[in-house]
């Protein structure tokens, strides 16, 4: 990524963490049921806020949050809390596309697909479809997560 690339993105980041409005990552305007295409998210790097309301069962073991498509993955991401660090997944089921939810007791599901299953390393265990989801690397700085595209 070149400077006014890192420029741009860091400038959307920090707007939407100082106006409040980081709900906008967990809620635009994907429809859970149709599949998107993938984007290439290399270099772009996204910050969220652990503090605001939607992301704070990230700060508990376990905890995980769905957003909404934003510049690293069009599907949206699935975030997990896995003890001093956060797992990035792609929300995008490998069987059609379709959104997969938050993890709950360690499983994601596609609950608006045809309910494949996903487990906390992101693999595959039940259901149509295979193989792993698109993992992001991730940093974690407190409260501040920070994913890198890819
Ligand atoms: S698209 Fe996910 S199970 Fe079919």
């Amino acid at each position: 990524m070149n400077r006014r690339d890192f420029l741009t993105t860091s400038s959307k980041v920090a707007c939407a963490c100082a106006l409040g409005v980081g709900s906008l990552l967990t809620n635009s305007c994907s429809n859970p049921n149709e599949p998107s295409t993938p984007i290439d998210s290399t270099g772009l790097e996204l910050d969220f806020d652990l503090t605001i309301d939607e992301f704070i069962p990230l700060q508990i073991d376990g905890g995980s949050v769905a957003t909404g498509s934003n510049e690293i993955d069009s599907a949206g991401l699935l975030l997990l809390r896995s003890g001093d660090n956060i797992k990035a997944f792609t929300r995008r089921c490998t069987h059609q596309g379709v959104q997969l939810n938050a993890f709950s007791n360690g499983v994601s599901v596609c609950a608006f697909g045809h309910g494949a299953q996903f487990n906390e390393n992101g693999n595959h265990i039940s259901g149509p479809g295979d193989g792993s989801l698109k993992s992001y690397e991730t940093l974690l700085d407190g409260n501040v997560l920070t994913v890198f595209g890819g």
